[in-house]
């Protein structure tokens, strides 16, 4: 018998493979809602050394002003854009700011996944309620837990998504809401600041 516990994992998250590297550069941001400040982002991005001395590894090699305009634009709420040809670590970089920023990279949205009755940005409703849906039929989106705890979700391959499910980000973006009609309710989403 095996267990999954002892298995190596093929690919660890950001957050796991630079627990220490973060844990330093957390230790020089003073953020309440961001868990570094958007200087400590940038470093642990491209790279650099803290005032006590410790070396931060670049995960990004590239322009820094990209980067710092990345971090700038989720530092003033606003939803980012990696625009760019295949390999060009559109992910790789996403990860690491989520990572950085909310110290978990796995709220993520793939916008070609299929759907199995579910929506990949909203919720799905456990199909139990015979008495019509109820808050305990909820189950949360990755987009939805992001937004009521205020980190950040990733959404991949936005070009290749469904029109429908584009359409509900536009009122996520918007208006910075999530409406459940199903429950006659909507989820706001919480302001994260660095
Ligand atoms: N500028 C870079 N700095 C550091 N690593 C890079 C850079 N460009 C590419 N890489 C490496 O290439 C790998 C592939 O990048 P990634 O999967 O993030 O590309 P992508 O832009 O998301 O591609 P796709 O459009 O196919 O999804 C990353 O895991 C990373 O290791
Ligand atoms: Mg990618």
């Amino acid at each position: 018998m095996t267990s999954d516990a002892v298995l190596p994992s093929a690919r660890r998250t950001a957050v796991r493979r630079r627990a220490g590297p973060a844990r330093r550069a957390r230790r020089a941001a003073p953020s309440p809602g961001w868990r570094l400040s958007p200087w400590a982002v940038t470093t642990y991005l491209l790279g650099g050394e803290l005032p006590d001395g410790s070396r931060i590894a670049p995960k990004y090699v590239g322009p820094r002003r990209l980067m710092e305009v990345a971090v700038a634009t989720l530092a003033t709420d606003r939803a980012l854009l990696l625009l760019g040809v295949p390999g060009t670590a559109k992910t790789w970089v996403s990860e690491h700011l989520a990572a950085a920023v909310s110290g978990d990279s796995t709220l993520l949205v793939q916008g070609t996944a299929a759907r199995r009755g579910g929506h990949p940005v909203r919720v799905e409703l456990r199909a139990a309620a015979r008495r019509g849906p109820v808050g305990e039929a909820l189950v949360e989106s990755p987009l939805m837990r992001a937004m009521r705890t205020g980190a950040v979700a990733r959404i991949e391959e936005l070009t290749r998504m469904p029109s429908d499910v584009q359409d509900s980000l536009i009122t996520i973006l918007s208006e910075k809401t999530l409406p459940v009609p199903e429950l006659g309710t909507e989820v706001q989403a919480v302001k994260a600041s660095p």
